[in-house]
């Protein structure tokens, strides 16, 4: 069976509004949210219903020349109103570097654009969107290749939250290989971490996978140590929201933990990592700015009644896993091995 085979963000017929597979009703329902105004895309980042470093970038892509398309302005209060829902977009999550590099990216084309008629900024805002889109299908085809050198049939691999093609356009990124090795006739065994609080390993990792006919099988978070324990790893892969210059990677919280595990196990531990993911502006992790989200998401949602009394929780959704925990970063351009701060910019070609 191949990998799901549908966008998880794409421009409508029409080129009014963003499309975006609902990410919050999966795996129950599959549906399509439609996005047409500064506050719905806002509110599908803020709430997960589009999440994943390089889906968020592409949506934010999609989203600024959507928006732009209704300015009436000309001149430069064009660029100044596009700035300003660049920022309000931003604003929705913090810590993946696709968002903001993304509504960079369209509104340095909209600057370079500026002495151009309207109409013209607008297609040049259309077609760097696009492009956005075309390079991170060529990037997960190209590390997923990279991935699938890295395992041999039959291994168990670890894996935490969700980088396969809901979070990134196809066959994902830290997914990408076992989809990947999957459609080619490898029989990988993926042990999912469910992913506290939001159960993004459980919802949408444990559902990518299985579609992808990939043998799959689901573990809390708390499992992963009995698991390597027990021999049956080979290899941790996850994906990543923002890699500083050092290799300090942010993902899932509770990824710097599995890291931690594959160290004493012995377990190699692998990134995988879009160029767009790496920030060299943050010189460590330590520069990284993490997410807080809502209590709640940890004492009562996705539960029938609340779990915990009322109680302060703490709900960061991302942790840092340093860089000398992490045996490899899988790039589109080739494999980073230690030291960090300089083989991502040799590999990159910063
Ligand atoms: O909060 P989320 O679900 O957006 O977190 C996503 C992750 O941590 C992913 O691992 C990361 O964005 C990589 S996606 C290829």
């Amino acid at each position: 069976m191949e990998y799901l085979p549908l966008d998880s963000v794409r421009l409508s017929e029409d080129e009014s509004a963003v499309v975006i597979i609902d990410q919050t009703l999966l795996p129950e329902r599959l549906e399509y949210k439609i996005l047409q105004t500064a506050e719905q895309i806002y509110d599908a980042i803020k709430r997960l219903c589009v999440r994943g470093a390089p889906a968020i970038g592409i949506c934010a892509g999609y989203a600024m020349y959507v928006l732009a398309r209704q300015i009436t302005a000309g001149g430069y209060e064009f660029y100044s109103e596009l700035e300003k829902y660049g920022e309000y977009l931003c604003s929705s999550r913090p810590t993946a570097v696709n968002l903001g590099a993304a509504v960079n990216k369209m509104l340095c084309a909209a600057k370079a654009a500026a002495n151009k008629p309207k109409s013209e900024i607008i297609d040049i805002l259309r077609r760097t969107a696009i492009k956005i889109h075309e390079d991170d299908i060529q990037m997960c085809r190209a590390i997923s290749e990279y991935g699938l050198t890295l395992v041999k049939d039959g291994d168990g691999i670890l894996t935490h939250c969700n980088a396969g093609p809901l979070a990134t356009s196809r066959y994902g990124t830290g997914l990408g290989a076992l989809i990947l090795g999957s459609e080619r006739g490898y029989t990988f065994r993926a042990y999912c971490d469910e992913t506290r609080p939001l159960l993004q390993g459980a919802r949408l990792t444990a559902f990518e996978l299985k579609n992808a006919g990939v043998d799959v099988t689901l573990i809390c978070d708390n499992m992963a140590s009995l698991v390597m324990k027990q021999g049956l790893i080979n290899a941790v892969f996850v994906g990543c929201d923002r890699v500083a210059a050092n290799g300090d990677t942010a993902n899932k919280i509770g990824t710097s933990g599995a890291a931690i595990l594959a160290r004493h196990y012995n377990i190699p531990f692998y990134v995988f990592c879009p160029s767009s993911t790496v920030d060299f502006d943050c010189k460590s992790g330590a520069d990284i700015p993490i997410e807080y989200r809502d209590p709640e998401e940890i004492r009562s949602m996705f539960f029938a009644k609340p779990q915990a009394p009322e109680v302060k929780c703490l709900n960061p959704a991302f942790d840092v896993t340093d860089a000398e925990l992490i045996t490899a970063i899988v790039t589109e351009k080739g494999i980073c091995c230690p030291p960090y701060d300089s083989s991502l910019r040799e590999v990159l070609g910063k």
